[in-house]
Parts: structure tokens; C-alpha cells; sequence
């Protein structure tokens, strides 16, 4: 099978494509087919040339991290949950997400995801959670991987400056469900770096590897609201 990989070896430097002949197990993942090509002493390209070791990411190597996001022929996937006979008889296309800055390879930089979340004061403090708690809404919310799919297939999303995309807005209902104290502050910043610029597309649920349901969330927080008397 031939994969090839849009590489980069430093932030400024330009990308070019390079091909590699993929012989291990047809079984594998497409991170274990990164596992299998960077496993050797001597990494060696399609044309029989020594060249480096493809720069990805992971850790889990079980959908539980978000690290290893990225684009696999055109469909953006956690690599260890993508398997190879989904793309039988195809060549493997492997590229970095592209709505995050590239470091290396195949290897972004999401920390702007964090950075908004800092930014806004969305972190929990105090856990204060109102009596009527959702626990169940709660417990899918806070599986977000901050793994950047959603980020990637969205169509309002252009350079994370104002509109920061579906993990901003979860992790806001999810604070404000657990401190309610602070939702008066979260439901601010959710109403102008989310709601404002959403358009409903909810191409950012379908991608979503843990089935988190924004709009979902979108509801309890607007709920929230409302019972802080905040405008909905
Ligand atoms: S909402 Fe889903 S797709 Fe988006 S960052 Fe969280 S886990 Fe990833
Ligand atoms: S390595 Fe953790 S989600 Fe793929």
C-alpha cells in the first residue's frame, strides 16, 4: 500500500508530499501504520532513499486522547481509531489538520483550544452545581479530547480569534453546570465567542469521535441562563 504524507520539518518551512511502501499488517490502524514505517533504524521513502522519521502524535492509542488527529484521505479521523480496511485498495493520504499552525509533519499546534478556555475563565473553581444537576449531560460533555475534528469541519471557524467552535462552547455549559455561580461570566463569553457566529451547521457533531451533543449542551446552558436570569 502506498502512503504519503504531507511533511513539514519546521513551522516556516514549506510542505512537500513524500511516499512510502506500507507492507505491515492489513489490520493496522493508520497509527500503527506510523508506528510500523518509523519503527526502523533506516527509514527509507517509495523511491529507496533514507529520510526521517514521520512526526505525528499520540499517546492512547485507544480514542481516549484526542492526540493523534489528523487527515486521512480528505476525512478528518483520530488515526487510531481509522482503520486501514476502511481504505482498501486506496493510497493513504496523511496531512496535518489545517485550521491549527503546523509544528512538524503531521503535528499541530491546538493549544489555542486551552488558550480561549484560560482566556474566558472557563475553568471550574469552586464546584457549586445547581440541585437539578444533568449528570448525564455532564459526563458526555466532559469527555471532550480537545482533539480539534470539530474545529476542522467547521464552517465558521476561520482563525479562532472570535469565534472559538464547539469545544469553547461545551466546556462553557459544562463549567457553568458546575459552578453556578460563575455562569453569569461563562454565558458572556459564551454568547461572543460561540453564539453569535454559529451557524447550526452541527458538521461539528456528526465528526465528533466522542458523540458529545452540543446541541445538547447549547439547551442546558440556555437553561442555565435563563435561571440565572441571563437573556437565553
Ligand atoms: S467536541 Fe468532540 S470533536 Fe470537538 S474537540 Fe471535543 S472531542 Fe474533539
Ligand atoms: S492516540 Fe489517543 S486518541 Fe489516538
Amino acid at each position: 500500500m502506498k502512503v504519503s504524507v504531507l511533511r513539514r520539518k519546521e513551522p516556516d518551512k514549506e510542505p512537500y508530499w513524500e511516499s512510502f511502501s506500507y507492507d505491515g499488517p492489513e489490520e493496522n490502524t493508520v497509527a500503527g501504520l506510523l508506528d510500523y514505517i518509523n519503527y526502523n533504524d533506516d527509514i527509507i521513502n517509495d523511491k529507496g532513499e533514507k529520510t526521517t522519521r514521520i512526526g505525528w502524535e499520540c499517546s492512547c492509542m485507544q480514542g481516549m486522547c484526542g492526540a493523534c488527529a489528523m487527515i486521512v484521505n480528505d476525512r478528518p479521523v483520530l488515526a487510531c481509531e481509522a482503520f486501514l480496511k476502511d481504505f482498501e485498495g486506496q493510497e493513504i493520504t496523511l496531512k496535518p489538520l489545517s485550521r491549527f499552525p503546523v509544528i512538524h509533519d503531521l503535528i499541530v499546534d491546538r493549544s489555542g483550544i486551552h488558550e480561549s478556555l484560560k482566556e474566558n475563565n472557563v475553568y471550574i473553581g469552586e464546584y457549586r452545581p445547581p440541585e437539578d444537576k444533568d449528570f448525564e449531560q455532564d459526563y458526555t460533555s466532559a469527555k471532550c479530547l480537545k482533539c480539534g475534528l470539530c474545529i476542522e469541519v467547521c464552517p465558521r471557524y476561520t482563525d479562532g480569534r472570535k469565534f472559538y467552535g464547539a469545544p469553547f462552547a461545551n466546556d462553557c455549559y459544562l463549567v457553568a453546570s458546575r459552578n453556578r455561580e460563575k455562569s453569569g461570566e461563562i454565558s458572556e463569553a459564551y454568547d461572543e465567542h460561540f453564539k453569535s457566529e454559529c451557524a447550526y451547521d452541527l458538521a461539528c457533531m456528526k465528526i465528533c469521535p466522542m458523540g458529545i451533543k452540543l446541541t445538547a449542551s447549547m439547551k442546558k446552558l440556555n437553561t442555565l441562563k435563563r435561571e440565572t436570569g441571563e437573556n437565553s
